[in-house]
């Protein structure tokens, strides 16, 4: 008598019938390493809640870049830390701030890498919020932070940016995008979730709000059908790819989105996501190559074709 499990197995008796069955794959080709640039020389600054991943002056990201560039990594996302923080943001689109200058140094010294960018202002507001606060201080003032948002993507495509990828969550913000830049390919963060999955990238980035929080510009943990009015309105408004944050709690949301629409989707395996991992394997508790892989290949398999992740220079590595 034969059970139909027995088939499966008999799948399973090598590495090569293993691989060759193989449902889902995981290259450099599919991963983005998120890079965070600071004012100074000479400087790595590593950070408490993400280990491995450091803040860095503009030369020592360069030489970062190209470490990563030998590794076989395609592209990294930019991330400033200004010199200083205003109440409109104003060091976002300044034409020597701190993200322009990286993009100047990598175009130049790793001309071979794809340079992404992230367009929010929550890096360069004094109180932390991704766009400018309205007068009574107690929201944001969607229509004015679009053109500041558009001149920011406008400083980093001419500073050399390949694509910008705008996370703010502003109504409207892709459009206006696009309306300036129509030849820039736009990655939308277009499901982005009101998440604590975040902690340890604004502990980076120097941008937890000092007042209030972010629920009323990014989405409620508990919708998915939100997600993809989200999603339609940003391809309906020029962008290129739609991407979902965080990763690993929202596997039914990449999965939704990736059914639902045509174009690439990519998600972004958060800090959170990537600190969790680390702290067990730190423990003692789990591998961490193994769990890292493991949960990028579950990111992929739910439909993901691209992960930004904070593993991207170890898999060069591991792959
Ligand atoms: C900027 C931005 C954030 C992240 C990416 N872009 C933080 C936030 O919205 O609070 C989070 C990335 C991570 O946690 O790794 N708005």
């Amino acid at each position: 008598m034969s059970f139909p499990a027995t088939r499966l197995r008999r799948l399973r008796r090598t590495d090569t019938l293993r691989a060759l069955v193989r449902e889902t794959s995981l290259s450099l080709d599919d991963v983005v390493m998120p890079l965070f640039a600071c004012p100074g020389e000479g400087v790595v600054r590593p950070v408490a809640g993400l280990p491995g991943i450091a803040q860095r002056s503009v030369d020592e990201l360069a030489r970062e870049a190209s470490e990563l560039a030998t590794r076989g990594i395609r592209a990294v996302l930019l991330f400033g830390i200004p010199e200083s923080k205003d109440d409109e943001g104003s060091g976002a689109w300044d034409a020597d701030g701190i993200v322009q200058r990286a993009l100047r140094a990598l175009r130049a010294e790793t001309p071979g890498l794809t340079l992404l960018t992230d367009v929010c202002l929550c890096e360069y507001t004094a109180h932390g919020h991704c766009g400018t606060l309205c007068e009574a201080g107690d929201s944001v003032a969607n229509d004015e932070t679009l053109d500041l948002l558009v001149r920011t993507a406008v400083s980093h495509v001419e500073a050399g940016a390949d694509a910008v990828c705008p996370s703010d969550m502003m109504d409207g913000r892709v459009g206006a995008i696009r309306a300036a830049l129509p030849e820039t390919p736009i990655v939308s963060y277009a499901a982005k979730y009101a998440s604590a999955f975040y902690g340890p990238f604004r502990e980076v980035a120097e941008s937890t709000p000092a007042l209030g929080d972010r629920r009323g510009y990014q989405m409620d943990p508990a919708n998915a059908r939100e997600a993809l009015r989200e999603c339609a309105l940003d391809l309906d408004e020029g962008a290129d790819v739609l991407m979902v944050k965080p990763a690993l709690p929202y596997l039914d949301v990449i999965r939704a989105v990736r059914e639902r629409f045509d174009c690439p989707v990519w998600a972004y395996q958060v800090s959170g996501e990537y600190a969790m991992i680390r702290a067990a394997a730190d423990a003692g508790h789990l591998e961490e190559r193994r769990a890292a892989l493991e949960s990028l290949t579950a990111i992929k398999r739910a439909g993901a074709g691209t992960v930004v992740t904070y593993w991207a220079k170890e898999l060069g590595e591991w792959l």
